[in-house]
């Protein structure tokens, strides 16, 4: 055992929408150890989507603890792993009491649409034009604030914690801080900058809570324990793991998971994008350090900020809601098939769409369309239609969003974007890849090691501990020498192309207006 006992590892938490993870990199940034496990997605209304806060805790706990048993099967020992970094779906929000620990309710999911009402309300505040400015994001259904603002107006329990000062509240980082901490014995409340940066509370440019932000919402802040913000990558501010294997390690690095991806893929340069393709798909676009507000429907957003005395750095966002959810939708609600795979399996057993087109709106349509009633929309079917078809056109959904989100980053940034990293569940799929180089117009590159979420929460902990990786350089060369890459070029006559995406936009036309009957 001489030789494993000397290697360091980094343990890194994956917390996202349909499923919790945990690994262990070692210092060739390569996984050695794993686990993950699915939890339940709760829809009890239309348009709602909720968490149970305990199932996000217990299923990272669990993962814990099963990655542990084969890690140290393989010889290796805890003493070994230096820290553990943390990245999470962005957006949802955790209410929870402060004198017990306990949540108030169940956290509202980022796609929920509860709040269309009240955003239409909110666009009427004398205000509201000078958000984007403060904050970075349009004014919808997506950030945390709003959920918020209608679990105050609309949730007795909650409300009533907040009149007596009791609420706490937290992004789904916050949250995991808290409890890996040991909840009321340890108090440790506190967030990143590229969570907070979802929230709408936290000015861009100050990296702080904003007050002018804070009254736009009517909140009361010696009302609600609101997170410290801290730098992603910081050895102080998240404490360290209260029980279980991996008691009394260090949590020293926090990102969201798209900006962990972003971090995951080297993208250090300005001009660097990736995207990733997860329960919705997030295409982010380094823009240095000073954030870009979009004009064109896109958002501006820490990507991510190492260390309290270096700069932050900023990205524009492409956001779409569904793209995983649309081939889960497929197997799930349609039982098209019962692995992701065979999606992809139906959707090549044709040559193309055979004209359907479908607008996966689910959730309304995010970036840069931001039309919160529109609601998913087959179009296009005809006798000659078999599943294949209606695979493909899920498939295809998200491709086209993502071509429209880098016309609108073209026209913001004033480049055209040669390269873009891809990763996430959908972009295993090869025909998927070889369809987004082919809408796009750009070349798709796929890294070998594809848990790179993962792995840029591990980079953001590794850098803030000593003996481990000390430069985001050596990171970048360990990840240039890996095997497995793969580029995927555009091939279709781009005519051909055009006349797909003018159906798409006249799909996506004919997606807005629906009211509930
Ligand atoms: O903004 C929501 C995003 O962070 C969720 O990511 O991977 O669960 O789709 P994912």
């Amino acid at each position: 055992q001489g030789d494993v006992q000397e290697e360091w590892f980094i343990g890194s938490i994956d917390q996202g929408t349909t499923s919790s993870r945990f690994f262990i990199f070692n210092s060739q940034a390569d996984p050695v150890a794993s686990h993950q496990i699915e939890f339940e997605n709760h829809y009890p209304e239309s348009g709602w989507h909720e968490h149970d806060p305990n199932d996000l805790y217990n299923s990272v706990t669990t993962c814990i603890e099963e990655a542990m048993k084969k890690f140290i099967a393989k010889g290796y020992s805890k003493s070994q792993i230096k820290a553990v970094g943390l990245t999470n779906q962005r957006e949802t929000i955790v209410c929870w009491d402060k004198n017990t620990g306990e949540p108030l309710c169940n956290a509202v999911v980022w796609p929920d649409t509860r709040t269309k009402d009240l955003v239409r309300e909110l666009k009427t505040h004398p205000n509201y034009g000078k958000l984007p400015n403060l904050c970075g994001l349009p004014l919808s259904t997506y950030p945390s604030s709003v959920k918020l603002v209608w679990l105050l107006r609309n949730h007795e329990v909650v409300r009533k914690a907040y009149d007596e000062a009791r609420l706490a509240f937290g992004t789904v980082d916050s949250w995991l801080v808290y409890k890996l901490n040991g909840g009321t014995k340890n108090n440790v409340h506190a967030t990143d900058t590229s969570n907070a940066s979802r929230t709408m509370f936290m000015n861009l440019h100050t990296l702080q809570y904003d007050d002018e932000l804070i009254a736009f919402f009517g909140i009361d802040r010696t009302k609600v324990a609101l997170p410290t913000i801290a730098s992603s990558s910081c050895p102080s501010k998240y404490g360290s793991i209260y029980e279980g294997p991996l008691a009394g390690i260090k949590i020293s690095g926090c990102l969201g998971d798209q900006s962990s991806a972003l971090v995951g893929q080297c993208g250090f340069q300005p001009g660097q994008a990736k995207n990733t393709y997860g329960t919705g798909c997030f295409l982010l676009y380094n823009v240095g350090s000073r954030p870009v507000i979009s004009q064109y429907g896109l958002l501006a957003t820490v990507a991510y900020h190492f260390g309290k005395d270096s700069q932050p750095v900023y990205a524009l966002e492409g956001s779409i809601a569904v793209a995983g959810s649309g081939v889960k939708f497929l197997m799930n609600n349609l039982g098209f098939a019962y692995e992701s795979d065979k999606i992809t399996d139906l959707a090549r057993s044709v040559k193309d769409n055979g004209g359907v087109v479908f607008v996966t709106a689910f959730s309304g349509l995010f970036a840069p369309y931001w039309i919160d009633d529109a609601k998913g929309t087959l179009f296009g079917i005809t006798q000659h239609t078999q599943r294949g078809h209606i695979a493909r056109a899920t498939l295809e959904a998200t491709c086209f969003q993502t071509r429209a989100i880098l016309e609108a980053m073209e026209k913001d940034s004033g480049h055209k974007l040669e390269a873009l990293a891809v990763d996430g569940g959908m972009s295993n799929s090869d025909l998927t890849m070889q369809t987004q180089a082919d809408i796009s117009g750009v070349r798709v590159e796929r890294p070998g090691m594809r848990e790179t979420t993962a792995l840029g929460a591990a980079i953001a902990a590794a850098l803030a501990v000593p003996g481990c990786w000390t430069s985001l350089d050596q990171v970048t060369e360990i990840m240039r020498k890996k095997d497995g890459r793969r580029v995927f070029t555009p091939e279709m006559d781009q005519k051909h192309v055009r006349r797909m995406y003018d159906s798409w936009e006249r799909a996506v036309n004919m997606s807005r207006g629906w009211v509930k009957t």
